[in-house]
């Protein structure tokens, strides 16, 4: 409940905080680029994997925004592998770079690596996924995490009409990664948004797994995913239960179990199934009726939003909300959600929202996402 609580209070505050209104002109910013104190400096960008698209993504803007203003980047990715992911940091470290901006593979892997990254004066930004037990991090850019999860939850509350029916549906939970500290987020985000009708029966986990520790999925991967929704069908489905929804905490998890369902799955109806980042195929999946929803997060305005934090790092300067102002980006800031184990981490969250069949063409006006050449499904521009 305490979670509810601040979920409200963030959207309401949300009107308070950054509203993205003036636009500055190119020339503007461009005579800030000129003062910018951190040009010719290297910044060490260390992402989780290459196998779930969106870290393609991040990659990809974040390299390019940093070098556009004069940044050098030396950008690396882990495979999933938090030893490799040690030795990114460490070999940064070595090299001398200015600024670390890191997305964590496991949160509580990166304690005595970013000790000597503090011991050697460099400064840490967090990149989505917060980083525990350290007090080598002062902010962190990420989006609402608890939000994507709440909007998943009220997408199945309006597709499954729960305030209007006496009927009762079957649902079941699938987690991300537990190495990852946004995952229970996602989770506590769509559980607590559907509690009520869980607690009254309306909603029904045959399953029973109704923690987040139950339904962790390893590494995100859509083959774990995969694997043990084929369980979950088989145990619990096979005498002709209907399964009605299944809230996925991301696309590479919906992906999986969206093949499991096509392959193993007995009932007639289409169980609606929702994911998160707005993953092509997945898109596919949406335009062919597949899976219904994905939380899209714009992470091109993520970079944009950890480049000005940054660039005011390496000035020595103090990031602050209406510093951020001219981005025309919605974001806010948050020094209450995110404590690390060690303190309160000054947060700059964006906001997530929905995308189903219906505003397939908002993807396409952000400049990230085309048609393909039939006008059918949507591609990624770069
Ligand atoms: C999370 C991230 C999600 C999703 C997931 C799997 O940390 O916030 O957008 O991509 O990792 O990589």
């Amino acid at each position: 409940m305490k979670r509810i609580g601040t979920f409200f209070l963030a959207l309401t505050m949300a009107g308070a905080m950054v509203s993205c209104s003036s636009k500055s002109s190119s020339s503007d910013s461009n005579d800030q680029d000129k003062e910018f104190y951190g040009r010719g400096r290297t910044v060490g960008i260390a992402l989780p994997t290459q196998n779930l698209e969106r870290w393609n993504r991040d990659g990809v803007f974040l390299k390019e925004q940093f070098e556009a203003v004069g940044c050098k980047v030396d950008l690396k990715y882990a495979d999933n592998n938090k030893d490799k992911q040690v030795e990114d940091i460490q070999s940064m470290i070595d090299e001398g770079v200015q600024l670390l901006l890191i997305a964590a593979v496991d949160k509580d892997n990166l304690s005595s690596t970013l000790d000597k990254a503090k011991e050697a004066g460099i400064p840490v930004v967090a990149y989505d996924r917060l980083i525990m037990n350290t007090d080598a991090i002062t902010y962190y850019v990420s989006f609402d995490n608890y939000m994507v999860g709440a909007i998943q939850g009220e997408y199945i509350k309006e597709q499954l009409k729960l305030n209007e029916t006496n009927n009762t549906y079957n649902v079941e939970f699938v987690g991300g990664d537990e190495l990852d500290n946004n995952a229970r987020f996602f989770f506590e985000g769509a559980y607590e948004t559907l509690q009520s009708y869980i607690d009254s029966g309306k909603l029904n986990i045959v399953s029973g797994k109704n923690t987040f520790e139950q339904v962790t999925t390893p590494e995100w991967s859509t083959d774990n995913a995969r694997a043990n929704m084929k369980q979950l069908l088989a145990d619990k489905y096979s005498d002709g239960t209907t399964l009605d929804a299944v809230i996925c905490a991301n696309d590479s998890t919906a992906l999986g179990v969206t093949e499991a369902i096509q392959s193993d799955y007995s009932g007639t109806n289409h169980p609606i199934i929702v994911g998160q980042d707005g993953d092509v195929e997945n898109l596919k999946n949406i335009v062919d009726g597949y899976q219904d929803m994905t939380v899209f997060k714009n992470v091109n305005d993520q970079a944009k939003v950890t480049l000005e934090i940054c660039k005011l790092i390496l000035s020595k300067e103090t990031p602050s909300v209406s510093l951020l102002e001219n981005l025309h980006v919605d974001v806010k800031y948050d020094t209450s959600t995110y404590n690390n184990g060690v303190k309160y981490i000054q947060s700059y969250l964006l906001a997530p929202y929905a995308i189903d069949k219906k505003n397939l063409q908002s993807l396409v006006d952000t400049g990230i996402y085309k048609w393909d050449s039939n006008n059918k499904y949507l591609d990624i521009v770069k």
